[in-house]
């Protein structure tokens, strides 16, 4: 079985209980990033923040990683931010996507970046690297968001500054969204880093929390339990960091079903 095959031929040897859905538009940003859209079924319902297992059929049998879904719960069709590793079992195919392409999905969307996990505040901070970003690219397209926390601040940092591009552009269509665009105007903050390369603002999110240069450059006060809350989403090594400094800081993880100050979710490659 071709990887890239079209929806009409994979839904007869797709597995039970899998959507065959059909790629709508891809649109590639680096060597190592891009992103699709694609079909959503009508029965599939998930919360802002949770992630699903994507697959391709290969060699006739079904490889799937986790994806966070980077589309809100109210978008008609699904979006998902991905790297590319040149000899990824799934990523090496997926990479070469096109519209009208079909794509597998299991059923059962799951998570920890989700504002229920969260007990209310007054900001939010967003801290993600990489792909990372995705999870909030949902989360930031969400009323909830804005209705839970008056700031929401998006933090991105990357290798290079062409792998913030995605950022860029889903802030600037969400600021200018009809729908979202009115919530997202006088809360949200995209704040932005670069670590291999010059940029404007050089260094990984844990130095910029650390000798205070976030909370400086934002005008905010240090992390303080009582009104911030945070979301963590990028390597092991980041959320290990991350995490350390917002524990330090006084904040405690929680979970779906123990809300705390904040959550924590790897950022999948594959
Ligand atoms: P650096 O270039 O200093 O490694 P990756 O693509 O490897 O996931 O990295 C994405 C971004 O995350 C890079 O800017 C990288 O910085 C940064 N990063 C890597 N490890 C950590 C960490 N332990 N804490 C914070 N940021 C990190």
């Amino acid at each position: 079985m071709n990887a890239l095959a079209k929806p009409a031929d994979l839904q007869a040897v797709a597995p039970a209980g899998v959507f065959v859905e059909e790629v709508k538009s891809v649109q590639h940003y680096t060597d190592r990033l891009f992103k699709f859209r694609m079909t959503r079924p009508s029965s599939f319902r998930f919360r802002s923040g949770e992630f699903v297992m994507i697959g391709l059929m290969l060699d006739g049998k079904p490889l799937y990683r986790a994806y966070s879904i980077a589309s809100p719960a109210w978008d008609e069709e699904l979006e998902f931010f991905s790297i590319k590793v040149p000899d990824g079992p799934l990523t090496s195919h997926l990479q070469k996507i096109q519209p009208g392409d079909a794509v597998l999905m299991k059923k059962k969307p799951t998570g920890t970046l989700v504002n229920d996990a969260l007990i209310p505040g007054k900001r939010v901070y967003m801290f993600s690297t990489g792909t990372g970003i995705a999870p909030f690219a949902s989360l930031i397209r969400d009323p909830d968001t804005y209705e839970k926390f008056d700031q929401v601040i998006l933090t991105h940092t990357c290798r290079e500054v062409a792998e913030l591009k995605y950022g860029e552009q889903l802030v600037e269509e969400t600021l200018s969204d009809p729908l979202i665009g009115e919530y997202a105007q006088d809360k949200l903050v995209h704040y932005t880093s670069v670590t291999r390369e010059d940029f404007p603002r050089i260094g990984r999110i844990t130095d910029l929390i650390e000798g205070g240069k976030l909370f400086e450059d934002l005008g905010v006060p240090p992390l303080d339990p009582a009104i911030d809350r945070g979301m963590i989403c990028g390597s092991m090594d980041m959320l290990r960091d991350t995490k350390a400094l917002l524990e330090k800081a006084g904040l405690n993880e929680g979970a779906n079903n123990k809300p705390a100050e904040f959550v924590v979710e790897r950022a999948f490659v594959g």
